[in-house]
C-alpha cells in the first residue's frame, strides 16, 4: 500500500505561539503519529525572506521553530522533517512551474492583492511600491514545496486554500503540457481546531502583534495572562464566556469536563483575577513537561541539526530521482551519454 502524504510548511519568521500550537502543530503532530500517513514537515525559510530581511531573526526563528516541533514529540521516525533550503530541487522546481504558471493567476493571489490594495488605500499613485518578486510569486514557491513531494493532503490554515488551488492549477497545466508527473494536492482545513484569540481580542496571530509566545517562561506567561484584555463586569456578576478571551484559551486547553465546570464559574460570576489564575496554571501545567525539553533542546542545537540533516537526506531521496524525472520530461538533460 502507498501511504498518503501530507505535507505542511512554516515559514520561519517567528516565535511559535499559543495560537500556532493550538491550530497547526497539536495537530500535525497527532497525525504524524498515523502509520498510514507519510508526514513531511518542513521549515519554509526561503520563504520567510518575502517579509523578513533579518538575517538573525530568521536564524533565531528556524531554531526556535524547529526545537518546539521536536520538544513537542513530533516523531521523525516516521515524519520527514526538513528545512526547505535543505532541498535545492524544490527550487528548481520553482523556476519550472515559474514557466507553465500564468501570470494573470498570480495577480489575483491573495497576499498580492492584499499589499496592492493598502498601497491604493493610502494614496499611493504606484500599487507595487515596496512589493517584491518574491510576493508575487510566493504561491509558486509554494507549489513548488508541495508538489516536489506529491502530497496529497495540505493541512493549512483558511487564508492559504487559495495558494492551494494556485498548486493545483499550475500541477494540471505542467501535467497537460508534459505527462503526468504530479498528483494535485487538496486542501485540509481542520473545521474543528480551535482559533485562538490573541491579547487584545482578535484571532492570535503575529500580523497583529498580540500573541503569546508558546514556551515563554512561567513568570512572563503569567505576565501576559493577566494582560489579556477583559470587560468591566465585577466579581459576582454573570459572564458571558462566548465572547471572553480568556475562556476561548481555556477551552483548547481543556477537556469537555473542565470546560463545563468554568461555564458554570462564568454564570456564577466568578472574577477576572480569579479566572485569569486558573488558566494560568492551567496552561502552565499542560505545557510544563514540552517547556523543559524545548529549553533543554536550545541548550543543544546540534541536536536539533542532526535531526535536520536527517530529515533532508530521506526528503532528497524523493527530490533528486524525481527532479531527474522531471529534467527529462521538459528536455533538460545531457545531449550524450
Ligand atoms: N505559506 C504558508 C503559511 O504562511 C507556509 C507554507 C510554505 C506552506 N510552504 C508551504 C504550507 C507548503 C503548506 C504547504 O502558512
Amino acid at each position: 500500500m502507498t501511504k498518503e502524504i501530507i505535507l505542511t510548511g512554516i515559514t520561519t519568521t517567528g516565535t511559535p505561539h499559543l495560537g500556532n500550537y493550538v491550530g497547526a502543530i497539536k495537530p500535525a503532530i497527532a497525525a504524524s503519529k498515523n502509520a498510514n500517513v507519510t508526514p513531511f514537515y518542513f521549515l519554509a525559510d526561503y520563504h520567510a525572506l518575502i517579509k523578513c530581511q533579518e538575517p538573525d531573526r530568521v536564524r533565531r526563528s528556524s531554531l526556535e521553530i524547529a526545537a518546539t516541533w521536536l520538544a513537542l514529540g513530533l516523531d521523525t521516525s516516521n515524519a520527514v522533517f526538513y528545512r526547505q533550503s535543505d532541498v535545492p530541487e524544490i527550487m528548481e522546481l520553482m523556476w519550472m512551474l515559474t514557466c507553465v504558471a500564468s501570470k494573470g493567476l498570480m495577480n489575483r493571489a491573495h497576499a498580492y492583492k492584499a499589499a496592492s490594495a493598502e498601497n491604493e488605500q493610502s494614496g499611493e499613485s504606484d500599487l507595487d511600491k515596496g512589493i517584491n518578486m518574491g510576493l508575487f510569486a510566493y504561491p509558486i514557491l509554494m507549489a513548488a514545496d508541495i508538489l516536489m513531494f506529491n502530497a496529497h493532503k495540505v493541512p493549512v490554515g483558511k487564508d492559504q486554500i487559495q495558494h492551494i488551488e494556485m498548486a493545483r492549477d499550475i500541477a494540471g497545466r505542467f501535467n497537460h503540457i508534459y505527462g503526468e508527473h504530479f498528483v494535485l494536492p487538496e486542501a485540509v482545513i481542520d473545521e474543528h481546531g480551535a482559533t485562538l484569540s490573541g491579547m487584545d481580542g482578535r484571532k492570535m496571530s503575529k500580523s497583529y502583534n498580540n500573541t503569546i509566545p508558546l514556551f515563554e517562561p512561567e513568570k512572563k506567561l503569567k505576565k501576559l495572562i493577566n494582560k489579556i484584555q477583559t470587560n468591566s463586569l465585577e466579581p459576582g456578576q454573570a459572564k458571558d464566556p462566548e465572547t471572553c478571551t480568556l475562556f476561548s484559551i481555556y477551552k483548547a486547553f481543556a477537556s469537555a469536563d473542565e470546560v463545563s465546570e468554568i461555564r458554570q464559574r462564568y454564570a456564577e460570576g466568578i472574577a477576572w483575577g480569579e479566572m485569569k489564575s486558573v488558566l494560568f496554571e492551567h496552561i502552565n501545567e499542560h505545557i510544563t513537561p514540552a517547556r523543559e525539553r524545548y529549553e533543554a533542546l536550545l541548550q543543544a542545537p546540534e541536536h536539533i541539526e542532526q535531526q535536520l540533516q536527517e530529515g533532508a537526506l530521506k526528503a532528497r531521496a524523493v527530490s533528486i530521482p524525481f527532479m531527474k524525472e522531471l529534467r527529462k520530461a521538459v528536455g533538460i538533460s545531457r545531449i550524450s551519454l
